[in-house]
């Protein structure tokens, strides 16, 4: 296998032929997409050799990573990093024609690491690279500016940038990170983590953390290979808690109940059953849409997309008679402590309770859920009004991940009531 310098400097034009064998044009085909209307396939470019092989170089692929080309076309890139490198290679473009062609063109695997090509919207990707380690992927593009630059793309690839990915574009380059590294000669730019600022990582913990959850572009629970899926989601038990599940047989009917960061939805379908209204909220389209499939038979249910740090959050839910957050308040206030403390102080009615799940310092071992000390829980709504009625340690239900932990019980928690006099 020719090294990445050696074949820069082959002017072996026999190989112009098998990776570039598409020359032709193909016809515009405008679609719209829910970032856009743009033609389905771009006017055709064929990047030039020594570009393919100088990207490949600046994003350091070694025979180990995996390197995927989003909107490969006919696989020009894809197929000579493949045959350079000999690293596994995933094409991804929408357009049928194209990536048939890009197969056709590709070379037997090396060493069992194949050139892949796949049929799909580039918003696809999480779900093709899931359960590769982020540290082994280098993701290539060379979009039309109209495209890199939307902050769709920023949100897909914004995962894989910080967790240790190369991210390298070719002349049409994202404004929203730094460079690490350029290739001023032929205008490559690469993005790692060292693009990024101390915004970015905030917006992470705030939201690009849990989308990464859902769409699978975040999956440290992920063994190598899991096909993802929102069932192996960490904390998911696929019930509704039995904390929560053993406090409602003893509740009071009431009006309005609130799940703060309700996930999939079945502590929402919970809340149903014992109040009038049961609303939902959380920060991820993907988590609203399963949790209201999830309680689509419930004519009182339902849930929203909201962030609760955000400001006046409060307000646009109302008050409720109950409110229940298992392992979102743990999170929101490592993010914004004083935001998810006016947040959840404002939920409460009076004669109303919050329950709340969540991590235990008293835990032994490390691991997840975020762990937190007695007293931080018990000053959590200081100043709120809300009045700690009782805080008792408890183990978190069964999940696989837990499972997976390798420890004989799922972790410990602490289940906290407040309750507004
Ligand atoms: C650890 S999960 C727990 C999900 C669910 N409560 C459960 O236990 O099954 C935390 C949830 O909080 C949501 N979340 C995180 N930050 C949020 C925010 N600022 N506003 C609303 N939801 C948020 C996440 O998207 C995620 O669904």
């Amino acid at each position: 296998m020719a090294s990445l310098a050696a074949a820069q400097d082959s002017s072996d034009s026999d190989d112009e032929a098998h990776f570039w064998p598409f020359a032709e044009a193909f016809e515009d085909d405008t679609q719209t997409y829910p970032y856009g209307t743009l033609s389905a396939v771009a006017s055709h470019v064929t990047t030039p050799r020594e570009t393919a092989l100088a990207a490949a170089r600046l994003g350091d692929v070694a025979r180990d990573d995996v390197f995927v080309d989003l909107g490969c076309g006919v696989g020009a890139v894809t197929n000579l990093v493949h045959a350079t490198v000999g690293c596994a290679c995933l094409g991804l473009d929408c357009c049928e024609a194209e990536v048939a062609a890009a197969r056709r063109a590709a070379a037997p695997p090396v060493d069992g690491n194949a050139a892949t090509y796949v049929t799909c919207d580039l918003f696809d990707m999480p779900r093709h690279v899931a359960g590769v380690e982020a540290a082994r992927l280098v993701v290539y593009m060379h979009l039309i500016p109209k495209l890199v630059r939307r902050s769709e793309v920023r949100d897909l690839l914004e995962p894989y940038v910080r967790a240790g990915a190369r991210v390298v574009t070719s002349k049409y380059h994202p404004d929203y990170w730094r460079a690490a590294r350029t290739d001023g000669t032929l205008d490559l730019r690469r993005y790692d983590a060292a693009s990024l600022s101390a915004a970015d990582d905030a917006r992470w913990r705030r939201l690009g953390k849990w989308r990464g959850f859902y769409n699978s572009a975040h999956a440290p629970h992920l063994p190598p290979g899991a096909a993802p899926t929102l069932d192996a989601l960490p904390w998911r038990s696929g019930e509704a808690y039995a904390e929560l599940a053993r406090y409602l047989e003893d509740a009071s009917r009431g009006a309005r109940a609130l799940d703060v960061g309700c996930g999939t939805g079945e502590n929402l379908a919970a809340l149903a059953a014992r109040f009038d209204e049961a609303l939902g909220v959380d920060v991820v389209q993907g988590a609203a849409d399963a949790a209201n499939e999830r309680v689509r038979d419930l004519e009182n249910a339902r849930a929203v997309v909201g962030d609760v740090l955000a400001p006046g959050a409060a307000a646009k839910l109302g008050t409720f008679d109950f409110v229940f957050d298992a392992q979102t308040w743990h999170c929101v206030r490592g993010v914004d402590e004083a935001a998810a403390r006016a947040f959840y102080g404002a939920l409460v009615r009076p004669g109303g309770r919050l329950m709340v799940l969540c991590g235990n310092a008293d835990e032994p071992d490390e691991r997840g859920p975020v762990r937190v000390a007695r007293a931080d829980v018990e000053r959590a709504f200081d100043g709120t009004g809300l009045v700690l009625e009782a805080l008792a340690p408890f183990r978190f239900d069964a999940t696989p991940a837990y499972a997976r932990q390798a420890f004989p019980e799922p972790p410990l928690g602490w289940r906290g009531v407040w309750r507004r006099p």
